[in-house]
């Protein structure tokens, strides 16, 4: 037997982007179910992204979601550059006018949105099976799925949200030979550990070191994360414990620091690619986060952009849901492509700066001690990398904005192409990308004082 049921929005996926998506629906009155496939204590503790955006962070505080974020995320106002075996702080506040990022780490992110979702009543179904997706063509799509119980259900939607991640089945579920991927792969991986000792840093490390990348990073006063750069293939079983740790002493060490070592509660090893899937939209099914794209994880950009994403995407759907304009909707995949191209770009630059490359040369290595020292002693370059790394485009959730913002109209004398919101220089797809984005105070580069 099938239950059929009716509800605005489907969502699919409970991480990150799904339950915020959800959340942010809810805020403008649209109701949504979300499906995951996995437990609700699975998705809560799953290890992933720790470092938040400055815009990630005013994002969850302005919508209800900063309470805890406040009280137990660490801001930090740079970062450490360490090469030939020196270490080099770039001061992100020094150099972009006052920015910052913060540690919060994902799991603290999903437990806070599971728990939000859930008080408000919403409709979280985990443990789902057999998800899909179908009625593509017309505006009643139909999000099918076995819930833990074996019922079959099928949930008539006016629109559908693949939050999904990379493994998904949204993206598969749009028509043959739409989707164009872009995608590049790295012959290398991260071994990430979680270990019960204080970081013996105060803020990030960033190590290019000839034996390979690490990364000293953290989760609260008490927990530390660190990553290594291993061989693409590596079998996790080759690292012990006391392996990790010598490793991670090696490649870190500085005269004068010392790496504290603590109980590794957690190990596992990730694959590093570039891959962006477009358009992010057939009809009224819509992709967002990892489902549609996905960074290297240096410089820590893809729970920003998967935030970033439904951020977008929540203004597009309560646009076309509750007012009928569909301008939003149709602007939202070049609106968070332009975003997710400038994430892409800045991931790949600073994993090739910092990884070692085994199909690389010594021109190739003497290419990225080069960058690095440009980085660290020019305040251009510098501040390229601080602009990037805190988040180049701002995000906001309160902007209104009407399609005439997003839809082009006849050029009238004095309206020529790129000159309707202010900025001269902006082409159509920009202009989209910032209305979508509510972003009137896009932030341009800051001149160099
Ligand atoms: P996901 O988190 O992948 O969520 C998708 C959900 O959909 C999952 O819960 C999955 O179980 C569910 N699902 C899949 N298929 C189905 C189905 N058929 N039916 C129902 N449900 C389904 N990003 C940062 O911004 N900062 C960082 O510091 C950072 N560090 C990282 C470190 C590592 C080691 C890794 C691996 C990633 C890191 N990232 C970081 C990336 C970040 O974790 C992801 O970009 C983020 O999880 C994307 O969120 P999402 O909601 O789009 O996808
Ligand atoms: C973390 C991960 C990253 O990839 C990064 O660049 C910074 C921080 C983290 O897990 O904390």
């Amino acid at each position: 037997m099938t239950v059929t049921s009716r509800t605005q929005v489907g969502i699919v996926g409970a991480g990150p982007a799904g339950l915020l998506l959800s959340h942010l629906l809810a805020l403008r009155g649209i109701d949504s179910i979300v499906v995951e496939n996995r437990s609700r204590a699975y998705c809560e503790a799953r290890q992933r992204a720790g470092l938040l955006e400055a815009g990630t962070v005013e994002l969850l505080r302005t919508v209800g979601l900063g309470d805890r974020m406040d009280a137990e995320g660490l801001e930090h106002g740079g970062i450490y550059l360490q090469f030939e075996g020196e270490r080099h702080h770039l001061d992100f506040r020094d150099l972009t006018g006052g920015r910052w990022v913060t540690i919060y780490a994902q799991t603290e992110i999903v437990k806070d949105l599971i728990g939000t979702r859930l008080a408000a009543g919403a409709t979280i179904e985990f443990e789902v099976s057999d998800t899909e997706v179908g009625e593509l063509d017309t505006e009643r799509p139909v999000l099918r799925f076995t819930d833990a119980e074996g019922t079959r259900h099928e949930v008539v939607c006016d629109a559908i949200a693949g939050c999904d991640g990379f493994h998904g089945i949204c993206r598969d579920s749009m028509p043959p030979g739409l989707i164009h991927v872009a995608e590049r792969e790295y012959p290398y991986s991260w071994l990430g550990i979680l270990a019960s000792v204080p970081p013996s840093t105060d803020e990030l490390i960033y190590c290019r070191h000839e034996d390979g990348f690490a990364l000293h990073t953290m989760r609260t006063p008490q927990v530390s994360r660190l990553y290594l750069q291993v061989p693409a293939d590596e079998d996790i079983e080759a690292w012990s414990d006391d392996r990790i740790w010598a490793e991670l002493k090696h490649r870190l060490e500085v005269p004068g620091w010392e790496l504290k070592e603590g109980h590794i509660s957690e190990k596992a090893i990730s694959p590093m690619r570039s891959f962006v899937a477009s358009p992010m939209r057939y009809r009224r099914l819509f992709l967002a986060g990892d489902a549609a794209h996905i960074v290297p994880p240096t410089g820590a950009k893809g729970l920003n952009l998967a935030l970033a994403d439904v951020t977008v995407l929540a203004k597009a759907l309560s646009s076309l849901l509750k007012d009928g304009h569909a301008g939003l909707a149709d602007a939202y995949s070049d609106a968070s492509l332009t975003r997710v191209w400038r994430a892409t770009h800045f991931s790949w630059w600073m994993t090739s700066m910092l990884h070692v490359d085994p199909q690389s040369d010594q021109f190739g290595a003497e290419l990225q001690l080069a960058q690095l020292r440009y980085v660290i002693s020019s305040r251009a370059a510098a501040t390229m990398l601080a602009e990037n790394y805190t988040g180049y485009f701002p995000l906001t959730w309160n902007t209104e904005l009407s399609e005439a913002q997003v839809v082009p109209r006849a050029q009238g004398p004095g309206q020529q192409r790129g000159q309707r919101r202010g900025d001269p220089g902006l082409g159509q797809r920009e202009r989209c990308a910032e209305a979508a984005l509510g972003a009137e105070q896009v932030q341009r580069p800051q001149p160099v004082p």
